[in-house]
């Protein structure tokens, strides 16, 4: 509105300026003629000093022009006033001594005149100089009124506010119903977000329409049902992780209140006891130790330690740290790296994925078994693949092996040991070093577990 109204009245005042510019110009071009005209009729006239004939004349140019004629001798004496007022009078002004004193034919200015009561006017002078014989004997001056332009521009000129001030309310009108138009949506945008910050994660903005607030109502509908996935995820892990501690506690819970309220309980059972609630004890500890992990590679997620590292070295490290557990289990452990790969990666972390699968595979096979881990190059990934016959997963559960905290025979896994964490760690990891996970698996046969990280970092 302030940039439009500013530009009316630039538009207001060149056109006010220019309209007055060129209605004085014709003004004066036509009554300087007219002055140099009678100038020239008033020459023989002056030079005999003719009067009677010499007001004659100046009446006659009056009638004729509208203004009054006045005729001056060469000192700048008024010889006649149409008027009849000034004779005898010397005038002084520019335009008067500039003709007389021969540095023009012709001249004009502008004069304000106090007229009768508080109005005053514009008018302009003219003056032409008398010449007889090529001597310039004297002058005529010719005034008139030029308020009449000056009026007529002043018209014009509130024509145009009046036209501008209609535009400019027009424009207001406009652009009140446009900004409405643009604000509801952003309004509205803002009190869902506001609600959401709330805590009312399940709002969403009503979208219409294809435009870019449309889009932008779109992107923050799928923020906000990200938040409420983040929020239900979160409470779920709250809820299966208390459930996960609390399992261990129950057990020992039960297996010492009933050693703590028998009597002449047998020094064998009190041992077999103990080793339950000993069991019990690793698996908390797994689960927090899990938990911990968990929570670190969450918070790390974007600060990865890289470094160069032979992906070989690495795997036979991982192996060579698990082999004792192999080796008392009574499982055959192999490796075979078919290529030395490089790459770049957080050892620690990839180290951890690799032993997780290789503790698993020994884990979900009996003695008498083979788990056998190989190292071999896979189109632009390093594949790490631990294989083993065990006892394989069903087909329709291996969907859900990666969530937090599953686990396929749960009444297994109490023996086993185990938190359901290590897989969710491992696919974490290999996320985010740009990798995946794959799984194949046969019920009652084996299974292979395939950690694929790409080789260019
Ligand atoms: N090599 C494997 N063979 C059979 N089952 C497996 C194997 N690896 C993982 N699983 C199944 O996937 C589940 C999740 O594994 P994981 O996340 O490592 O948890 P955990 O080992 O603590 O039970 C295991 O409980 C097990 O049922
Ligand atoms: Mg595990």
């Amino acid at each position: 509105m302030f940039v439009a109204a500013a530009a009316f009245a630039a538009v207001t005042f060149v056109v006010a300026y220019l309209a007055e510019d060129y209605l004085v110009g014709i003004r004066i071009s036509d009554q300087l003629k007219s002055t140099n005209s009678v100038a020239v009729s008033m020459a023989p006239y002056l030079n005999s000093s003719n009067s009677k004939k010499m007001y004659e004349l100046a009446e006659e140019s009056s009638q004729k022009y509208g203004g009054r004629f006045l005729v001056l001798n060469k000192s700048g004496i008024v010889q006649v006033d149409s008027f009849s007022i000034m004779n005898g009078q010397k005038l002084a002004y520019k335009e008067v001594s500039d003709v007389l004193l021969g540095s023009g034919d012709t001249a004009y200015g502008f004069y304000e005149i106090d007229g009768s009561g508080d109005d005053t006017f514009y008018a302009v002078y003219y003056t032409a100089a008398i010449v007889y014989n090529s001597e310039t004997i004297g002058a005529v001056l010719f005034s008139d009124d030029i308020q009449d332009v000056v009026d007529t521009t002043g018209d014009f000129v509130n024509i145009l506010i009046i036209i501008c001030g209609a535009a400019c309310a027009v424009l207001l009108l406009i652009s009140l119903v446009f900004s409405g138009y643009i604000t509801r949506p952003i309004n509205e945008l803002k009190n869902v977000a506001l609600s959401i910050s709330k805590g009312n994660l399940r709002q969403r903005i009503r979208v219409t329409g294809k435009s870019e607030i449309a889009e932008l109502a779109n992107t923050f509908n799928t923020m906000s049902r990200q938040l409420e996935n983040m929020d239900r995820q979160r409470s779920e892990f709250v809820s299966n992780a208390s459930h996960e501690l609390k399992t261990p506690l129950s057990s020992m819970k039960i297996l010492t209140e009933s050693l703590l309220y028998q009597d002449g309980v047998a020094e064998s059972t009190y041992k077999e006891f103990l080793g339950d609630i000993n069991k019990e004890i690793d698996r908390l500890n797994e689960t927090i130790t899990g938990l911990l992990t968990l929570a670190k590679t969450d918070s790390e997620a974007e600060a990865l330690t890289l470094s160069k590292i032979l992906l070989s070295e690495l795997v036979y490290k991982s192996v060579t740290a698990l082999r004792p557990i192999a080796k008392e289990k009574g499982i055959t452990l192999t490796y075979n790296a078919s290529s030395e790969l490089e790459i770049e990666c957080d050892a620690l972390k990839v180290m951890q994925a690799v032993m997780n699968l290789i503790e698993n595979a020994i884990k979900y096979t009996d003695t008498g078994g083979h788990v056998r881990v190989t190292l071999q190059k896979s189109g632009s990934n390093a594949a790490i693949v631990v294989k083993d016959n065990g006892c394989g997963i069903p087909e329709e559960e291996i969907p859900y092996l990666f969530a937090r905290f599953y686990r396929v025979d749960k009444a297994r896994a109490r023996d086993t040991g185990g938190s359901g964490l290590g897989l969710h760690i491992s696919r974490k990891i290999a996320l985010l070093h740009g990798g995946s996970i794959a799984v194949k698996s046969e019920e009652g046969k084996g299974s292979v577990f395939t950690l694929y990280l790409p080789i260019r970092s």
